[in-house]
């Protein structure tokens, strides 16, 4: 699967895409739980890549906190669509530039650019040779500045082999299933493009050579996961809803809710090793 079939299914349907964080409590989840650790760990302002950023929602979010940001994605579709988001969103001033390319190769950026560097919603999962993402990764830690927070988030490799067992059954007597399960990788069926599923040690692993602290891991659905329909159904009970989103962030660091999410969130400093 080459970065062509990658772009191809990022560009069928963007707008998909755009209300992928928005469109029922169930993906807010995710949205909102990155956002919580992002407030908790950016500076106070600077300058931030959002490496992999799609159609912009995170770009557009900081940007509407006063950050600066530039919108870096594979995907041309992509970024044009993020552009006319900005400009309705009136925040093209603080977005610096949207830039094309893949995160193997950030050259254009310098050692130590960035206040604060975000490769969120799982653009590492699509990058499908594992040298490529060892490399990916040791780019993003080299265009942040010294102690400058990174956030990457990939897609849980359990939680989508419990996806299997719940909504496409029939798979699991195919091929394709132990390798997932053995491997992580993932060709690409069922309305999904090719993809490496990570277990929490693979996203810790990609760290482990890079002058980087952990700060933590984060399971950005957590116990919610696989559990959609149940998720926005109790969101219709305010008092419920409430102590259930407690619940989450009281839990969303432990290491089985972590391991079990359908997105999982590594949050780092880098600093001299
Ligand atoms: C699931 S979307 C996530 C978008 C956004 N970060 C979010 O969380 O809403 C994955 C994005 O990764 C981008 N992507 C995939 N492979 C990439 C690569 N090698 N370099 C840069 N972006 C890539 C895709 O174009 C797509 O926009």
């Amino acid at each position: 699967m080459s970065s062509e079939a990658v772009i191809e299914f990022y560009t069928q349907d963007i707008e998909h895409e755009w209300k992928r964080l928005s469109k029922d409590p169930y993906h807010k989840l995710e949205f909102d739980t990155t956002m919580h650790f992002l407030n908790k760990y950016l500076p106070k302002k600077g300058l931030i890549l959002d490496a992999g950023g799609g159609p912009g929602r995170y770009t557009i979010a900081l940007a509407q906190l006063g950050y600066e940001v530039v919108l870096f994605d594979l995907t041309p579709a992509n970024l044009q669509f993020a552009l006319k988001k900005i400009k309705r969103a009136k925040v093209q001033d603080q977005v610096r530039a949207l830039e094309l390319g893949s995160l193997v190769d950030l050259s254009r950026f310098p050692d130590n650019s960035f206040d604060a560097v975000l490769c969120l919603g799982g653009p590492i999962s699509h990058i499908l040779k594992h040298q490529e993402r060892v490399k990916a990764v040791s780019e993003l830690v080299r265009v942040a500045k010294q102690n400058a927070p990174l956030f990457v988030s990939v897609i849980g490799r359990l939680a989508t082999l419990i996806s299997e067992l719940t909504l496409f059954p029939h798979e699991i007597s195919l091929p394709l299933f132990p390798r997932l399960r053995d491997s992580g990788d993932y060709d690409g069926m069922s309305g999904f493009t090719a993809c490496h599923f990570f277990l929490p040690e693979d996203l810790e692993a990609l760290f482990a050579d890079q002058p980087i602290q952990k700060v933590h891991m984060v399971g950005l659905e957590g116990l919610s996961s696989n559990h959609r329909r149940e998720l926005n159904k109790l969101a219709r009970f305010p008092e419920r809803w409430k102590i259930w989103l407690e619940t989450h962030f009281l839990t969303c660091t432990h290491p089985a809710a972590v391991g079990m999410s359908a997105h999982i969130l590594f949050v780092g400093h880098k600093r001299p090793k």
